[in-house]
């Protein structure tokens, strides 16, 4: 059974509380962050409980959820990379670097390596389309990308990942 700490509920109802009486559905986007924080994904259980928080309808956590690539439906690897996929970064190769990492990873779009480490994805403009191709990781974009900087992020990520363990 899902549930947040007293803490995170603390701040749910601190972010409803940003919004008029009765448009609490308001809230939904920064507090499906809030519950996809737990776990890095948001399984049905997970999005129905944001929807009684929020009195609203299942359905409606599930629209916004499916709608946005930020959201992740499904487990993923402590390495998420998303890559940007849109004109901008497609012209300037982007469709080359997700075929390296597919190469690079042994995975395809929308999947996760074997130990848990990499899932690739790709998405739709993140704003940095001066500095295509890029993509995002966590909280930071990488850009500029080429197969070098891509073998460069991931020997960085398993050292971080050695790191955090
Ligand atoms: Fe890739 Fe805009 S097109 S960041």
């Amino acid at each position: 059974m899902i549930k947040f700490s007293e803490q995170k509920l603390a701040k749910v109802q601190e972010i409803i509380a940003r919004y008029p009486q009765g448009k609490q559905k308001s809230a939904l986007i920064p507090v499906l962050h809030l519950a996809q924080e737990e776990n890095g994904w948001l399984s049905a259980e997970t999005m129905d409980y944001v929807a009684s928080l929020l009195q609203i309808e299942p359905i409606e956590v599930y629209e916004v959820a499916t709608f946005y690539s930020m959201f992740n439906l499904k487990p993923v690897g402590k390495f998420l990379f998303e890559v940007c996929q849109t004109g901008p970064c497609m012209i300037s190769g982007s469709d080359d670097i997700v075929d390296y990492i597919k190469q690079r990873l042994g995975i395809g779009v929308g999947e996760t390596t074997a130990d848990g480490m990499f899932t690739l994805k790709t998405v739709e403009c993140l704003g940095a389309c001066g500095y295509a191709p890029m993509m995002q990781l966590g909280k930071h974009y990488k850009e500029h990308l080429t197969k070098d900087r891509v073998d460069a992020i991931i020997e960085e990520c398993r050292k971080n990942a050695g790191a955090l363990n």
